[in-house]
């Protein structure tokens, strides 16, 4: 069989919303409690606040509540800390999430190593790193763009184990979390970056591969082994004089090529990012019920 699948992540992520709604109405029926997930956001960059309001959009369309934080670019560590320490102590916050990048005068590790280990529904927590990579060990949360790309992996049936799988980019966000996601699935696993020379000598051996680079149109159709199926986390804002506002969204594979080559590809839009945003959810209800005693 040749055929191609454009794996639909859209549709996928609506269907896991749909079944976190169900669970969230049962747990407010039956425990009194309303999953509640902290959002903050430092500084004005147009696409972070765009994700954001995303994020909480998706919350209400599930009953999670969301709180979000909005803080000025100048902010200090310790204002943000602030909010980070009074979230860890409230009782109705399960999920606390602090929106990446900061401005750059910012410590991230500083931060993110504050937020308490079970409310850290993103999984960057280093203790949650270290027990994601730690063969035998559970993190509390995995990070959610990772886990959306092996859900959908799962949900198209795609075999892993056994399979040669390439990871191009190595981000803590993405690249090096989803590398050992796929590793723990018994794929033969490799990750490329900046400094490989001959990637796409790399991937096209590959029967999966993840591209998070943040390269646009980077991965060419002939990077690509013919019936590989490709993830392409890439969101990049490209100059277009006839999209609607001067500029669209493509990935980091160029699509048009690689459809006429892989047996499965996602899309962007509508491929990883709506099923990152369907993790998180999933990931604040998970936390929410091991709140309950
Ligand atoms: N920036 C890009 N992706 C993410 C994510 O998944 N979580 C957070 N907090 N920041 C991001």
């Amino acid at each position: 069989d040749t055929g191609f699948t454009c794996i639909d992540g859209k549709k996928e992520a609506k269907s896991i919303r749909d079944e976190i709604k169900i669970q969230v109405s049962r747990m407010a029926a039956s425990k009194n409690i309303v999953p509640g997930l902290a959002v903050i956001l430092v500084g004005d960059k147009e696409d972070s606040a765009s994700y954001v309001r995303n994020k909480k959009k998706a919350c209400e369309s599930v009953g999670i509540k969301s709180v979000d934080v909005c803080l000025p670019e100048d902010s200090s560590e310790e204002d943000v800390l602030k909010y980070v320490l009074s979230f860890n102590k409230d009782p109705s916050i399960h999920g606390i999430l602090v929106q990446l990048p900061l401005p750059s005068h910012l410590n991230e590790a500083n931060i993110l190593n504050k937020i308490i280990k079970e409310k850290d529904v993103d999984g960057f927590h280093p203790e949650n790193m270290g027990l994601l990579v730690m063969r035998g060990r559970e993190p509390y949360f995995v990070p959610c763009t990772p886990k959306g790309c092996i859900e959908l992996l799962h949900r198209y049936n795609v075999e892993i184990k056994g399979k040669r799988a390439v990871v191009i980019g190595r981000s803590n966000i993405v690249g090096l979390p989803v590398a050992h996601l796929l590793l723990n699935e018994d794929a033969t696993v490799t990750i490329i970056h900046s400094k490989t020379k001959n990637p796409e000598e790399i991937t096209r051996e590959a029967d999966i591969i993840i591209a998070a680079a943040g390269q646009p149109n980077m991965v060419r159709g002939s990077w690509i082994k013919p019936g590989a199926v490709v993830i392409d986390v890439g969101i990049n804002h490209i100059e277009d004089p006839n999209a609607p506002r001067g500029h669209r969204l493509v990935g980091d594979v160029c699509y048009e090529e690689a459809c006429k080559v892989a047996s499965a590809i996602t899309p962007v839009p509508g491929g990883v990012g709506p099923m990152t945003i369907a993790m998180l959810l999933s990931n604040t209800l998970s936390s929410a019920k091991k709140f309950i005693t």
